[in-house]
Formats: structure tokens, sequence, C-alpha cells
């Protein structure tokens, strides 16, 4: 496993000309903001050893690397999800690579169903936890104690700094930033109305079908986590409406704009700490 990181990170590392500091996951409909990223350098993941390749329509499937607001950064484009296949350690291998690169911070980002009655389509909510309920761990197998401790600490996931940063941010902005417990499950499906009913009541707030494992993988290697849900669509059962991956995107393609000043303005308050 170190071995087949470090000829990735060596192979990205011959390319790029800075360091990062933050990585990024830009969620369905959220990799605009990379097109924001200055001085852009792109690497496709086909290119890189190791790297699995991205097969979701509205993910590209490269990292991008430069800087926002400053800041040294290294964005994934398009990421991997379990329902396609790709087992978690490939999911989360970009993850991996990343911290041998030099990221200390992560910013997770997903496009998610609102759970809980009080979020609406096109709120951001900032994610205080999570919880895992896809039966599956990337970390489940022999421990490298090189990356990382057999049992990590989970207590702390969403970084407590980072949690108020963004907080900061979306009051200077003026937008309103909802709160909450993201729940992951595996997909591809969408839930029936009675699951949705259950993720209320063991106190989700909003359900996806990505992040934990890389959210895992980024505590195991001791990187500090920012997590921010776009809400798409409301989950099953909620309105009178079947759930489409149509509406995923509409509703992210309304946010974009507010999802890129958010983000900006949270690495712009982070390189001033
Ligand atoms: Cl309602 N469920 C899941 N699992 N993932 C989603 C979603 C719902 N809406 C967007 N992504």
């Amino acid at each position: 496993m170190k071995v087949q990181i470090e000829q990735a990170a060596r192979y990205i590392n011959r390319i790029l000309l800075k360091t990062p500091k933050v990585g990024l996951i830009l969620g369905s409909g959220l990799g605009v903001l990379a097109d924001e990223i200055k001085d852009p350098v792109q690497i496709s993941y086909s290119d890189i050893p190791g790297f699995p390749t991205s097969t979701v329509e509205g993910h590209a499937g490269q990292l991008v690397c430069g800087t926002l607001e400053g800041l040294n950064v290294i964005a994934m484009q398009g990421r991997f999800h379990f329902y396609e296949g790709y087992t978690l350690d490939k999911v989360t291998f970009p993850i991996r690579v990343m911290k041998e690169l030099g990221i200390d911070a992560l910013i997770v980002t997903n496009a998610a169903g609102g759970v809980n009655t009080n979020l609406e389509p096109g709120d951001l909510m900032l994610i205080t936890d999570h919880i895992n309920n896809a039966g599956q761990n990337p970390l489940i197998g022999p421990n490298d104690t090189e990356l990382g401790v057999r049992f990590p600490d989970m207590s702390t996931a969403y970084d407590g700094d980072l949690q108020s940063i963004a907080k900061r941010a979306a009051e200077r902005l003026d937008i309103a930033l909802k709160e909450g417990v993201y729940v992951w499950n595996s997909g591809p499906s969408y839930e029936t109305p009675a699951e949705v009913r259950m993720l209320r009541q063991i106190g989700g707030d909003a359900v996806g079908m990505s992040t934990v494992p890389e959210v895992i993988i980024a505590r195991h290697a001791e990187i500090k986590v920012l997590g921010i849900s776009c809400i798409s669509n409301m989950a099953a059962g909620i309105l009178d409406q079947p759930l489409t991956h149509d509406e995923v995107i509409e509703t992210t393609e309304k946010v974009k704009d507010n999802f890129l000043i958010f983000v900006k303005e949270i690495l712009s308050l982070y390189d001033q700490e």
C-alpha cells in the first residue's frame, strides 16, 4: 500500500511546482470550484499510477492543483464512489496520496438528501458529525502503522476550529449555514420513506453516498477535516415527488455561486490563522 501511495505521489510531485496545504474533494455538481483555481495544473486520474478512473456523469476525473485565495490547494474534480464498484481502498487512495503530498487539512463536499425537515433544497449544511450506515469501513484489514493507528478515534472527526472558520465565513457572507449529521448509505438506490424515517430517528440530518470513507481515512492519517453538504433534494417520503439525479445536478447548479464564494472565504480565513 505505502509503495503505491509513494509511487502516485512521486508522479504528481514531478508535475507540481508547489506543495499543497489543503485538499478539496468536490462532489456532484460542485466541481466548478476547481475552475477557480489560479495557475492550475491538471492531472487526469487515468495518468496517475494506482488511481482508479471516474465513471459518473458530472465528474471530470482529474486533480487540479494551484492556488485559491493564496493557499496552495489540490482539488479532486470528481471522486470515486463505493456504489461504482470500487473497493474502499480505491475510493480512499487519493486521500492517502494527498497526505503523502503534504496536506494537513481536507475539505470534503457532497450533494446530499435532506432528512431533517428543517433543511430545504439549496441549503448548505456544515457537517458536524457523521453516521456510517453502510456496514463497511475502509480500514478493515491489516493495519499499516506507518499510515495510522489500528483503532482511530472518531470523536472529533470534523475539526472544531475548521467548523468555527466555516461559521465565520458564512456570517461574513450572510449565507444561512445549516448544521447537521451526515449519514453514509452505500447507494446507488435512494432510500425508501421508511429508511428515511429511521435515519431521522437515529439522528441523521442528511444522507448521501460518499464522504464517510474519505473522512475515516483522513482521520486515520491525522488530516483535519471540514465537511460541507449541499442539500440537493429532500430524501424520500418528505415531498410528494420521486428522486432523480437530474434534480441533484439542477440544485447544485443553482447554489454553486454561493458554494464557490463560501469555500473561498473559508480558505481565506484559514490562511490568516
Ligand atoms: Cl435522498 N439519498 C442518498 N443516499 N444520496 C443522495 C440523496 C439521497 N440525495 C442526494 N444524494
